[in-house]
């Protein structure tokens, strides 16, 4: 079975489990403004892709890419995108006021190495061609507490399995959350898949290059602890 296999495409008429909620949001001026300008330049419509998805094409140039699932309000890509210009990051929501307002900062911050994908990152990275990831970012991801509603978390073995693939050799997936009982059950799944080493061997310390985010900051707040997960492709 080759990579591109795995996890495919539900037939049309079997429903979709989704990872998000659908929401609304409402966008403030400057963030309507920015998505109105910088959506052509910057933006890519997961549902408009017909064929395999090419990095190169939408960036312009070549380079090491990170694909950071669930950006929220994007935060964390252009601060970590503006720490690293030799790598690109391709940020990935649903939620459409996160999208303008990191149209918003790429355009404050002078960004030339970040472009930001809606809809459904699943979607978007079964189109990716294998080993095409030099990371990938999961930051808070809902955390789906009830028992019921696991199958609709971001991570579970079908889809690690599928976003393994297309991580080059030696490439890092790192995920993050402040849900203990879901920081249990990815590490379980994370050390679960052969092709995957733990870099740490346990949860990883706090990584510097990780902004804290609104979510992070409400956690640490409340008083939850924060767990980091790097795990690296064979
Ligand atoms: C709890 S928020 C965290 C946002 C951000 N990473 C942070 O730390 O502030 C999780 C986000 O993931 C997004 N999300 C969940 N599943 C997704 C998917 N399959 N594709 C794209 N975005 C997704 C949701 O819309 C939501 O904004």
């Amino acid at each position: 079975m080759t990579s591109v296999d795995q996890n495919p495409t539900p037939p049309a008429h079997v429903a979709r489990i989704r990872t998000f909620h659908p929401r609304r949001g409402r966008m403030s001026d400057r963030q309507r403004d920015a998505l109105a300008r910088l959506w052509s330049a910057y933006g890519l419509e997961i549902a408009d892709l017909d064929g395999p998805f090419d990095p190169t094409a939408l960036f312009g140039r070549r380079a090491p890419l990170v694909l950071e699932i669930g950006s929220g309000m994007g935060d964390a890509t252009a601060a970590m995108a503006a720490a690293d210009p030799d790598r690109h990051y391709l940020a990935v929501e649903v939620h459409t006021p996160g999208i303008a307002n990191l149209l918003e900062l790429v355009e404050r911050h002078g960004l030339t190495n970040v472009r930001v994908a809606r809809g459904d990152a699943l979607d978007l990275v079964r189109a990716m061609p294998a080993g095409s990831l030099d990371a990938v970012h999961v930051f808070f991801p809902d955390p789906w507490p009830k028992a019921r509603h696991h199958k609709r978390r971001i991570i579970q073995p079908a889809h690690v399995a599928l976003l393994r693939s297309r991580l080059t050799p030696g490439g890092t997936l790192h995920c993050a959350t402040d849900w203990a009982e879901y920081a249990e059950s990815m590490r379980e799944t994370l050390t679960a898949d052969p092709e995957l080493v733990d870099v740490h061997g346990d949860y990883a310390p706090r990584p510097a290059h990780r902004p804290v985010t609104k979510f992070e900051r409400r956690a640490l707040t409340a008083g939850r602890p924060i767990f980091d997960l790097v795990h690296r492709r064979r």
